[in-house]
């Protein structure tokens, strides 16, 4: 265990420098996890993650336990000793929509202070294309090589995704650095049904691509994949409302276009839009370092103009079913950007939420993860409950906003009878229909009812 190039710092303990902490742990190194905030190094030391992601906990806690993940607020306890550091500090979106990198220089920075000759600086966080050969800069004279190993996990799924890949990317001008870290993952590849096991997630036997690249595409893979989805997203809300003015069904038009196979299924799903912590900002620095090389991105304009719209394009169609908005009793349920997290950045159920109130409802909501990290973003006067039925209890319209098992599977006969009024609003398309109608009530998706 204590081989000296098993010994990596992972910089940042949000959902990315968890994940991968968490696994490298597990895959027999000996991981420093570095951040600057004391509450989620005390998550950490006692042997849990800060957010809800299935399987982590069991992971933190017998590496903690055993030694093998060393949570630390101080650069000089893992770098100085590290093969392998890793950059997943966070990236968000300046208000004009640029990323804000400082996080990004600023841990390259006390790296540079401690770091010995021969270590491989991996940049996990998502940065705009160029990025890297200024970081690089901060290296120089120190005989480090710099690599961009952008992470895809999806949060909810993360471990899974960290573990059964697609790709993984790692793109660099030191040729020898870019197979070092492939090399990393192929050990790490070898042991991922054990760490599956340990977290008691499934294990699928997919063979995911290793992709050697230069600096710059692999940070532009990244982001052009988000941007990619993103724009699946938004292309299906703009048929959606189409589908709205006909009686054809949003849901059942995407399905045989994407079985398509040059077009696809994923991601051609219309609804409330994206949120969370990477696409909005992921879209608009995109469309901010495009411009910055002179380069107009109005496709990605107007992909993001559509998504910003469509809280409001639900909440309206919602009003003209009940007859206005004011004064009605109105549920929330999903307030987490997505299911199978507590993650609750940019999160489109929170946006409905407040529009709704501001529109004169009286709004109830509910997560089952995310109520503790909603509420500061909620209206203070909407309340929050601990369970669907109290949101949902003499209810005139009930807002479906994230798609978490218990809310697709509600009972809604039970639903009908505990509801004043009788409206449904699936602002994911997740629901039967027919077991919504069949219960008494009233449906509307969006681009099908
Ligand atoms: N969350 C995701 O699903 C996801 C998926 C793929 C890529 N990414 C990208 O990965 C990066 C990290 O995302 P996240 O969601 O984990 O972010 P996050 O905001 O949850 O975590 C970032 C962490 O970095 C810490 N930090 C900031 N500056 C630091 C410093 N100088 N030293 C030590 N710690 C520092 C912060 O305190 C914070 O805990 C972003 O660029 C994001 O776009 C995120």
């Amino acid at each position: 265990m204590d081989n000296k190039n098993n010994i990596a710092t992972v910089i940042g303990t949000g959902y990315v420098g968890v994940t991968t902490s968490a696994i490298l742990a597990n895959a027999g190194y000996k991981v420093y996890a570095l951040d600057i905030s004391e509450d989620r190094l005390q998550a950490l030391r006692e042997g849990r993650s800060f957010f809800y992601e299935e399987g982590m906990n069991p992971l933190i806690k017998r590496a903690v336990d055993e030694k093998n993940l060393i949570p630390t607020s101080s650069y000089s306890d893992g770098v100085p000793e590290s093969s392998f550091v890793f950059s997943c500090v966070g990236t968000p979106d300046n208000p004009d929509g640029s990323s804000n990198l400082k996080y990004i220089f600023n841990a390259a920075q006390e790296t540079a202070k401690y770091i010995k000759p021969g270590t491989v600086y991996i940049q996990k966080s998502t940065v705009p294309v160029g990025t890297g050969r200024q970081v690089v800069e901060t290296f120089k004279d120190k005989d480090v090589s710099y690599v961009s190993n952008p992470e895809f996990l999806r949060e909810g799924t993360a471990l899974f995704d960290t573990l059964f890949f697609d790709r993984i990317v790692v793109g660099g001008n030191d040729k020898k650095a870019v197979e070092k870290v492939l090399d990393l993952y192929r050990e790490v590849e070898k042991v991922r049904e054990n760490i599956a096991k340990l977290a008691g997630i499934k294990a699928k036997d997919i063979k995911g691509s290793y992709i050697a690249t230069n600096l710059d595409s692999a940070e532009l893979i990244k982001v052009t994949a988000n941007a990619f989805l993103a724009l699946k997203i938004s292309f299906a809300n703009s048929i959606a409302k189409l589908a709205d003015k006909t009686e054809a069904d949003v849901v059942e038009v995407m399905d045989a276009v994407g079985a398509d196979a040059r077009i696809g299924r994923a991601f051609l799903n219309a609804g409330r839009g994206y949120g969370g912590g990477c696409f909005p900002k992921d879209v608009s620095g995109l469309i901010s370092s495009s411009l910055s090389h002179s380069v107009d991105m109005p496709i990605m304009v107007a992909a993001s103009q559509i998504n910003d719209e469509m809280a409001s394009y639900i909440a309206d169609k919602a009003e003209q079913t009940l007859g206005g908005l004011n004064g009605k009793k109105i549920a929330v349920l999903g307030l987490a950007f997505k299911a199978g997290t507590s993650d609750s950045r940019k999160s489109p159920g929170i946006k409905l939420a407040n529009i709704l109130h501001e529109s004169g409802a009286e709004v109830s909501a509910h997560d089952p993860e995310a109520n503790a990290e909603a509420k500061e973003m909620l209206s203070s006067q909407i309340t929050l409950k601990d369970s669907a039925e109290e949101a949902c209890k003499n209810a005139e319209a009930v807002f479906i906003t994230t798609d978490w098992p218990q809310f697709k599977n509600l009972g809604f006969k039970a639903l009908s009878e505990q509801m004043a009024g009788k409206l449904i609003v699936d602002c994911m398309n997740c629901l039967d229909i027919s077991a919504v109608k069949d219960a008494g009530l009233v449906y509307i998706g969006v681009g099908r009812d």
